[in-house]
């Protein structure tokens, strides 16, 4: 069986297939559900969506936080609240999944795709600044790309896999040229940089809670803030608009993106195991990290100083003429084995659903999507998986590495 093979909705899968990431639901998740559903209090008015908003501001160390349908409407949000509009341009990571990339796009504006660094896979601060400083021209407080002459207005950073972005540079030139900054902090959520939670450091913080985050509501999402003023208008867009709610007055369009409070009532269990999940994610890092670090051709993620991650998502690099085998096969040959394994998404310049031609290069990107593979990390993971991961990329190193060298010998 490959590991890409589909399971019938609700069967289980076989015993012995080991999956990228499930969930963890081991907490108050059933007792705080079965409240809402005891009570009646199942839609988007209850408790459970304040108290889960509390718990992620608290986490992210900000004053506010709004409720999301999912992590997609609170990117959408953000930048409607940066002020971005049609035919504008959004600076974001090449490497990162679609989401940011089409939100940019669901307010008319259009992405600017800006390489990752090598080692820890981020968005370059180096090349944003380099963007900024040589590719646009600044002029009567505007900021406009030299390419296609549209005018540059936001910058999206999204810490992808679980490690921060170094946000500092990007701030530092966000407030040279007045460019609000919005974070997707999704897959970074318990993470820190300089002992700050992400989704802090921006005008406005986006993380999503759907099935393979590191805490999850099934669907969900979260916008963070210190600014009153954008939390009032996030849940006022958030949630039709409405300005008058006795009449029914609508002086704007809005959205309906507001979490239930079912959802919301998983996400308060979730959210107070996030240490445990962050734990738990960190040490399975550490085993892999001495596991792997020895095999040739192997390069295992690293940790920048100053900041912690979470290691949400265990990503390798594969280097084929080291190791005997490139990533795909790696992945199909775990497949064999009923580990699912998955490559990093394909970079946004590359992407048919967008137009890269107002982006500069982005060759690191490039590079890491051939040589990536993302193994097996769910909170959950046994021992035995682990033991069964690490036995079977080493086994399989090894294999293709000495049939490489004797090839080389013949
Ligand atoms: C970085 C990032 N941003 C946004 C999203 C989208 O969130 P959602 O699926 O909740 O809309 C995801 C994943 O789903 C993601 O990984």
């Amino acid at each position: 069986m490959s590991s890409h093979e589909k399971f019938a909705p609700g069967a289980p899968p076989p015993a012995d297939f080991i999956p990228l990431i499930v969930p963890e639901i081991r907490g108050k998740e059933w007792q705080y559900v079965k409240e809402c559903l005891d009570t009646n209090w199942v839609s988007s008015v209850g408790t459970y969506v304040e108290r889960f908003e509390q718990m992620a501001a608290e986490r992210a160390g900000t004053r506010y936080a709004v409720a999301t349908v999912n992590g997609t409407s609170a990117l959408h949000v953000s930048l409607l609240l940066a002020g971005v509009e049609r035919d504008d341009e959004v600076l974001i990571s090449t490497l990162t999944f679609i989401a940011p990339t089409n939100a940019i796009r669901y307010v008319g504006a259009w992405p600017v795709f800006i390489d990752a660094e090598p080692r820890y896979f981020q968005i370059d601060p180096k090349a944003v600044v380099s963007f900024l400083e040589n590719d646009c021209t600044f002029r009567d407080g505007e900021l406009r790309n030299k390419r296609t002459g549209r005018r540059v207005k936001a910058i999206l950073p999204v810490h992808i896999l679980g490690h921060p972005v170094d946000i500092d540079p990007i701030l530092a030139v966000a407030e040279k040229y007045s460019l609000p900054v919005i974070e997707d902090a999704t897959e970074g959520l318990g993470a820190t940089y300089r002992g700050k939670s992400l989704g802090s450091f921006g005008q406005t913080g986006c993380f999503s809670y759907n099935g393979n985050k590191i805490i999850t509501t099934g669907g969900g999402g979260m916008l963070v803030t210190d600014d009153e003023r954008l939390a009032v208008r996030a849940r006022y867009l958030t949630t039709q608009a409405k300005d008058d709610p006795i009449e029914y007055v609508h002086n704007e369009v809005g959205f309906n993106y507001r979490l239930t409070n079912v959802l919301a009532a998983m996400g308060c269990a979730q959210m107070e195991q996030l240490d445990a999940f962050v734990a738990a994610k960190r040490s399975i890092a550490e085993r892999y990290r001495r596991s792997f670090s020895d095999l040739p051709g192997i390069s295992v993620p690293e940790e920048a100083s100053s900041v912690s991650s979470t290691f949400w998502m265990y990503t390798i690099l594969i280097d084929e003429q080291l190791a005997g085998i490139d990533s795909r096969s790696l992945l199909r040959e775990l497949g064999k084995r009923k580990i699912q394994s998955r490559p990093l998404w394909q970079p946004m310049h590359h992407s048919k659903a967008h137009d890269a031609s107002g982006s500069p290069a982005c060759p690191i990107a490039d590079r890491l999507h051939s040589q990536a593979l993302s193994l097996p990390c769910s909170v959950g993971l046994s021992a035995s998986s682990q033991d069964k991961v690490i036995q079977s990329v080493a086994e399989l190193i090894n294999e293709k590495c000495h049939a490489g060298v004797s090839q080389n010998r013949a």
